[in-house]
C-alpha cells in the first residue's frame, strides 16, 4: 500500500490525510478480495523499517492501526473474515498487542477471507526469526539436522497455514520488493502500477487481477510442458 504520504502532499495536506483515506482504499479491497472469493489478502501495513520515519508520523500510524483494528474486528467478523497480524508485534505498546489478540482470538475460526495484515514485518526477519526456532530445535535434540528442508521453513515461516503467493500489487509506481513476503513471493507475478494507494479502487483491483489471469505459470517448466 504505497503512495500514501505522495498522495496527500499532491493536495497540499499533511501525510496523515494520507493515511486515513488509506483505510478507505484498504476497505474497498478488502471487500474486492471477499467478493471475488480470493482465499488470501496479505497486506503491507508497516514494515521493520517504517521505525525510522519522523517519530511524529509513527506514531499517528499507530494511533490510526489502534483506532482502526478496535472499529473495524467485529465488521470483519461479521463477514467471516480471518484476521492474522504478522511480524513482530512484541515491539507494540501493550494495548496494541492486546488488541491484536483479541482480534485473532474473534475471527480465528472464521472460514471466509484470511485477510493478513503485516504490521512491524519484514521479509529478512521471518526468515531470520524462522531460522533460529528450527535451530532451537535442532539444540534441543527434538530435530535432525538431515531434516531442515523447504518445506519447513515453510511450515515455519509467516503464513505457514496459507498457499503460496499467486499475486503481489504495489501501488505507488517503485518497482521494489521492500523486504515483504521474501520467501513466500518466489513464485508471484509481480505486478506494479503508478496509482497512489489512495486511489487504488476495485476497477484497479481488477485490471492487476485480470494481468494475472493473462500470465502463462510455468514453475519451471516449458510452455509446452504445461499446455499439453
Ligand atoms: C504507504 O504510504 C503507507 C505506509 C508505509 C504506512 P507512504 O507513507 O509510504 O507514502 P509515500 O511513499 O510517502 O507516498
Ligand atoms: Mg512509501
Amino acid at each position: 500500500m504505497d503512495g500514501n504520504g505522495r498522495w496527500s502532499e499532491q493536495k497540499g495536506k499533511h501525510r496523515v490525510f494520507g493515511h486515513k483515506h488509506g483505510v478507505k482504499a484498504l476497505r474497498k479491497a478488502i471487500v474486492f478480495a471477499a467478493e471475488q472469493k480470493i482465499q488470501a489478502l496479505t497486506i503491507f501495513a508497516f514494515s521493520s523499517e517504517n521505525w525510522k520515519r519522523p517519530e511524529e508520523e509513527v506514531n499517528m500510524l499507530m494511533e490510526l492501526f489502534f483506532t482502526v483494528l478496535g472499529g473495524e474486528v467485529k465488521t470483519l467478523h461479521k463477514n467471516n473474515i480471518k484476521l492474522n497480524i504478522i511480524g513482530d508485534i512484541a515491539s507494540f505498546s501493550d494495548r496494541l498487542q492486546k488488541k491484536i489478540h483479541a482480534a485473532h482470538l474473534l475471527t480465528a475460526n472464521n472460514t471466509g477471507l484470511a485477510l493478513n495484515v503485516a504490521a512491524n514485518y519484514g521479509g529478512r526477519w521471518d526468515i531470520t526469526n524462522a531460522t533460529r526456532q528450527i535451530a532451537q530445535q535442532a539444540v534441543d535434540g527434538s530435530l535432525n539436522v538431515e531434516d531442515i528442508n523447504e518445506a519447513l521453513l515453510t511450515q515455519t515461516l509467516s503464513l505457514s497455514e496459507l498457499p503460496d503467493i499467486d499475486l503481489m500489487i504495489r501501488t505507488g509506481g517503485d518497482y521494489r520488493i521492500s523486504n515483504f513476503l521474501l520467501w513466500q513471493l518466489a513464485y508471484a507475478e509481480l505486478y506494479f502500477t503508478d496509482t497512489l494507494w489512495p486511489d487504488f479502487d476495485a476497477q484497479s483491483f481488477q485490471l492487476a487481477v485480470d494481468a494475472f489471469k493473462s500470465k502463462e505459470r510455468r514453475f519451471g517448466q516449458t510452455s509446452a510442458q504445461i499446455t499439453s
